[in-house]
C-alpha cells in the first residue's frame, strides 16, 4: 500500500520503517530539513535497537524515502498517517496545533487535486478523545466529503522505547478506531501481516480508540505508582517489595508486568498522558482522583534518592561528589525526557553537590540539558573515581553485574543508593557496602 508518514519523530520513524518492511511504499515527511537530510544520508536521529537494520534495508531497497515536501507525501499516499507531537500545553491538556495544522494543509492539497481519490487520514499521535472528529471538521472545512474523499481513523500506538521495532512488528493487539467499514477494511488489510500469530485487530469507534490509548498508559502508570507506595510502606514495616511482587504476580488476574518499584516513571508518554487524561476529566466536570495521586506519588518518588543522599550527609552535600549511573529514563534508549535521573541531578546541584554522570547512550542528550554543570565519564568505572557515593538511576544491563570490588575501591566511601534494585542487599552488606535500595531491608 502507499503510505505517507507525517512526522519523523520516534513513532513516525519506527512505524514508517516497519510498514516499509512489510512491503508497503512509505514516504516520510518532516518540516525539519536537517533531519530529513540526515535521514536521506542514512543516519538515524534516535537510538533504538534494531531500527537501523530495517531502516537501512528499506531505504536501500527504495520502499522508505524522506522528504520535506508535504505535497509529495500526499500525492503518493492512500493512507496518510499523522505522527506529530502533542506536547502538554500550559494547563496540562495536549496541544493539538501540530496535528490540526497538518490536517489543514493536507486537506487543502487534496481539495486542489484533479482526481477524487479516497484517502485515509490516520491519527497515530496520542490525542485527546474527540480529536478524530476535529480532524474530520478540518477536512470538511476544506470542502472535502467524508466517506467519499476521505475518512479519519484513530490508530493509537503501543510501542515501548527500547523494544519499539519488536512491539510494532509483533503487537499484542492493533486498535483501529473508525465508524467507516471501508476504512476498517483498508486498515485491517494493512495490519494483517503484523498479526499472523493470531493477535487481535480490535475495531472500535474513534472515541473509544482514543480513550484506549490513555487508559492503557494510565493503568500502567497507576501500577507503578501503586507499587512505589507499597515499597515505601515495605521499608517502614520491614517487608521486601521484591518478594511482595513475586507473591502477587502469580495471581493471573494481576500478572507479572509493570510491578517493579523504583524511582518513578519518566519518558515522553506516561507523565504527559496521565496528566492529559486527568485534564480531560476536568474539562468534562469529572475529577479523576486516582490519576492525581498517581502523578503526586511519582513526583515524590523521583525526588527520593536525592533526599536520601542529602540526608546521608546530614543535610550538607556541598563539595560532595555524586556519581550517577544511568541518565536515560529507562534502559536501551538515549531518551532523557522526564528522566528521574535529571530530577535527582537538579536537586543535588541545587543542594551544592558535584555530579558526574555515566550512561551507555544518553550522555549527549544529557549534555544538551546540563552542559558543563555536571561532569561526564567515559566509562562506568571512571565515573566512580573519587566519588563519595554512587546513585543508580537506570537499570542498564551493564550495571547488574559489575566488578563490585573495583566499585568499592574507587569510591571514596562504599556507599550506593540504588533506585532500580539491581543488587542483592545481603551480598552488598557482606562486601562492606552501605547499600540502600527501594522497598527492601538494607
Ligand atoms: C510507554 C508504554 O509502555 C507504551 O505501551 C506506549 O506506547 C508508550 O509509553 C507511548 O505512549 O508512546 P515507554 O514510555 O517507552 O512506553 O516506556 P515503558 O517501558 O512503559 O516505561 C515507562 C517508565 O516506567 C520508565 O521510566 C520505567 O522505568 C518505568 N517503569 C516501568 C517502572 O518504574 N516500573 C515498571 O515496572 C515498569
Amino acid at each position: 500500500m502507499n503510505i505517507a508518514m507525517i512526522g519523523t519523530g520516534y513513532v513516525g520513524l519506527v512505524s514508517g520503517t516497519c510498514f516499509a518492511e512489510m512491503g508497503n511504499r512509505v514516504v516520510c515527511v518532516d518540516i525539519d530539513e536537517n533531519k530529513v537530510d540526515q535521514l536521506k544520508n542514512g543516519q538515524l536521529p534516535i537510538y533504538e535497537p534494531d531500527l537501523e537494520h530495517y531502516f537501512s534495508r528499506n531505504t536501500s531497497e527504495g520502499r522508505l524515502t524522506f522528504t520535506t515536501d508535504l505535497a509529495e507525501g500526499v500525492a503518493h499516499a492512500e493512507l496518510i498517517f499523522l505522527a506529530l507531537p502533542t506536547p502538554p500545553g500550559e494547563d496540562g491538556s495536549a496541544d493539538l496545533s501540530y496535528v490540526l495544522n497538518a490536517a489543514g494543509e493536507i486537506a487543502d492539497l487534496i481539495a486542489n487535486e484533479d482526481d477524487d481519490r479516497y484517502r485515509l487520514i490516520i491519527n497515530k499521535s496520542t490525542v485527546p478523545v474527540g480529536t478524530a472528529d476535529r480532524v474530520q471538521n478540518v477536512m470538511e472545512e476544506a470542502g472535502l466529503q467524508a466517506g467519499e474523499q476521505f475518512d479519519v481513523v484513530s490508530n493509537p500506538e503501543f510501542l515501548r522505547e527500547g523494544v519499539a521495532v519488536d512491539d510494532f512488528l509483533k503487537p499484542d493487539r492493533v486498535v483501529i478506531g473508525t465508524s467507516s467499514e471501508k476504512a476498517a477494511n483498508m486498515m485491517t488489510r494493512l495490519y494483517e501481516p503484523f498479526v499472523r500469530q493470531g493477535n487481535p485487530i480490535v475495531v472500535v469507534d474513534e472515541r473509544s480508540a482514543e480513550m484506549i490509548k490513555y487508559a492503557a498508559n494510565s493503568i500502567l502508570a497507576t501500577r507503578i505508582s501503586f507499587m512505589n507506595e507499597i515499597a515505601n510502606l515495605c521499608e517502614k514495616v520491614g517487608a521486601n517489595v521484591d518478594k511482595v511482587r513475586l507473591g502477587i504476580s502469580k495471581d493471573h488476574r494481576i500478572g507479572r508486568h509493570f510491578l517493579y518499584a523504583g524511582i518513578g516513571f519518566g519518558g515522553s508518554c506516561f507523565p504527559k498522558d496521565v496528566q492529559a487524561l486527568h485534564r480531560t476529566g476536568r474539562q468534562n466536570d469529572y475529577n479523576f482522583k486516582i490519576l492525581d495521586s498517581v502523578l503526586k506519588v511519582n513526583d515524590q518518588q523521583r525526588e527520593l534518592l536525592a533526599e536520601r543522599v542529602i540526608d546521608y550527609f546530614d543535610g550538607d552535600v556541598s563539595g560532595k561528589k555524586v556519581a550517577i549511573w544511568g541518565l536515560s529514563f529507562k534502559p536501551n534508549t538515549d531518551d532523557i525526557r522526564e528522566a528521574p535521573s535529571h530530577i535527582i541531578i537538579r536537586a543535588l546541584l541545587d543542594a551544592g553537590a558535584e555530579v558526574v554522570g555515566y550512561d551507555p547512550e544518553a550522555i549527549e542528550t544529557t549534555r544538551r540539558v546540563f552542559g558543563d554543570a555536571i561532569d561526564y565519564a567515559d566509562d562506568m568505572y571512571s565515573a566512580l573515581d573519587g566519588a563519595d557515593v554512587l546513585v543508580i538511576c537506570t537499570e542498564w544491563n551493564a550495571f547488574r553485574r559489575p566488578d563490585l570490588a573495583d566499585v568499592r575501591d574507587r569510591l571514596a566511601e562504599p556507599v550506593i543508593f540504588d533506585g532500580r534494585n539491581v543488587f542483592d542487599p545481603k551480598r552488598m552488606a557482606e562486601m562492606g557496602f552501605i547499600y540502600s535500595s527501594i522497598g527492601r531491608p538494607s
